[in-house]
């Protein structure tokens, strides 16, 4: 990964906004139904939340189409990758799986490789060389048919996109995790044009869900045993669901955090991700008025210059971000705060970049996706600002950039100690399976003794030490705490 330039620290093991953190859904804790009649797809997911979100869309359409879910390559008749193309690295790993995909339709005769997802959405019918079928994030409901129509020299490919889809109706299949929280997409596409990100040409234009929709799945979710939602869009704030018949009844992001989180107490409510120009005072007020409502922001900065965050059309300066985090902790004094940060965008000076660094340092992060700047083909910035930082220098910056979150995180973390936390219990501590981990309001991972309890419980917690990863606690009782 590193000689790529695209360096995730290892506290970040967990998907969370916007992460650019890879897997195989298929290596997770899936249990597929056993049916030796059905024909059997494979899926792996590439890329943020949102595409794991939408493979559990894509597994639901195509189980009411009669296929079950194999956790094995080789035994399944069609091969899917959900694909990500917000870097070039992204996209250089498909092409490699790829091939790999194409050595199963060498041994097996009739099996169908399809690629789908934002690197669908961008390369189009490039992509028709070397596979069966292609389609768009907005096209996944015809998939079925598209399977169906594949014949060796008649390859399928749909990559409309959508002023309207939302999937709203489509309960997805929960793949992943351990059955105590999911994702549920409030939002789709994105508006924002950034002059160095590829979303809005593979996503398409923002389109907000049904309310009444959101609210139901996550009711169903709790019904279900689950314990925390996650309600993902690119840009949550802009969230806004208009009522055709009566205005008063618009819902804003807000709203629908109260709405959310008044399903019950026991059901936490996380969010990713808010964009710096549009989280508003209101749903700040909102977090600090719902215990439920997890105290966590992950607000990407992107780089700590105005010079740059102009040149990257983020509609903000360093000051505009530096007084929405004034105002967050002036609400909510402990909200954990997460960002993202882009070494080496066009033109990026040194000044440019030691005003990255003195903002991470004044806002002292919890953590940080990093990455270098990768030029994505018919983006703004493509267009008009030269890719002029060398990759020497990308990386020297990156690196300077990680090792001092890595301070920042520890320092951040060092705060933790003698605090009490109320935790969601995940599941087995993965260094010591005699311990249980599971995530503070604020999202920091805890790690502590198990009194016998089992995913999905909440426990209370008293931090005696740290590591920049993990706090490690010891247990409390409930009644001694004023939470
Ligand atoms: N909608 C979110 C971000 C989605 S993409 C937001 O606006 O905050 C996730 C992250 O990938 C971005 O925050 C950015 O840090 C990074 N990213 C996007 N395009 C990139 C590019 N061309 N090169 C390097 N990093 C990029
Ligand atoms: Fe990309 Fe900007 Fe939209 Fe985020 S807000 S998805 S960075 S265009
Ligand atoms: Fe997500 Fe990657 Fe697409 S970050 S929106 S899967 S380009």
């Amino acid at each position: 990964m590193q000689s790529d330039l695209e360096i995730l620290p290892q506290s970040q093991e967990r998907m969370r906004g916007n992460e650019i953190l890879e897997f195989n859904m298929t290596m997770r804790n899936i249990r597929p139904i056993q049916d030796p009649d059905k024909p059997k797809v494979y899926i792996e997911t590439y890329g943020c939340q949102m595409n794991v979100n939408d493979s559990e869309v894509i597994l639901s359409i195509l189980q009411d189409a009669g296929y079950v879910l194999t956790e094995d390559m080789d035994e399944a008749s069609i091969i899917l990758a959900n694909t990500c193309s917000i870097r070039d690295n992204a996209e250089q790993r498909i092409w490699g799986r790829i091939d790999q995909f194409r050595l199963q339709k060498r041994k097996r005769d009739g099996v169908v490789i399809g690629i789908v997802g934002c690197m669908a959405e961008r390369l189009k019918d490039k992509l028709l060389e070397k596979v069966d079928l292609v389609a768009g994030p907005d096209s996944y409901r015809t998939l079925p048919e598209m399977i169906e129509a594949v014949r060796p020299d008649s390859p399928q490919i749909n990559v409309l996109l959508s002023h309207e889809e939302t999937y709203a109706d489509i309960a997805p299949v929960r793949l992943d995790r351990n059955g105590v929280s999911a994702f549920i997409s409030i939002m789709r596409g994105c508006n924002n044009v950034c002059s160095y990100c590829v979303v809005p040409y593979t996503r398409g234009a923002e389109r907000s869900r049904d309310p009444q929709t959101i609210v139901a799945e996550a009711q169903e979710l709790f019904d279900n045993g689950y314990k925390e939602v996650t309600l993902l869009g690119q840009n949550v704030d802009s969230y806004m669901w208009e009522d055709e018949d009566d205005m008063d009844r618009n819902v804003n992001f807000a709203q629908l955090l109260e709405m959310v989180a008044q399903i019950s107490p026991e059901l936490r409510v996380r969010f990713s991700t808010s964009h710096p120009k549009d989280i508003s005072d209101e749903v700040i007020y909102t977090m600090a008025m719902y215990e439920n409502i997890c105290k966590h922001i992950h607000l990407p900065v992107q780089s700590g210059s105005s010079t740059m965050l102009e040149k990257m059309r983020r509609k903000y300066n360093r000051e505009w971000y530096l007084e929405r985090v004034a105002k967050i902790r002036s609400v909510i004094p402990d909200c954990g705060l997460t960002t993202d940060v882009i070494a080496g965008f066009s033109g990026e000076t040194e000044q440019d970049h030691k005003d990255t660094l003195s903002l991470m340092e004044k806002v002292v992060f919890d953590s940080a996706f990093m990455f270098a700047y990768s030029e994505r083909p018919g983006t703004l910035a493509s267009k008009k600002y030269p890719d002029d930082i060398t990759y020497e220098l990308k990386t020297e910056r990156l690196n300077e950039i990680i090792a001092l979150q890595g301070r920042m995180s520890l320092r951040s973390n060092e705060k933790e100690i003698g605090k009490i936390h109320k935790v969601l219990v995940e599941g087995p501590s993965k260094k010591n399976p005699e311990q249980l981990c599971g995530r503070a309001s604020n999202n920091k991972m805890c790690v502590f003794p198990s009194l016998g309890e089992k995913a999905g419980d909440y426990c209370f917690v008293e931090v005696e030490s740290v590591t920049s990863a993990t706090l490690i606690c010891k247990r409390v009782d409930e009644d001694i705490t004023e939470l």
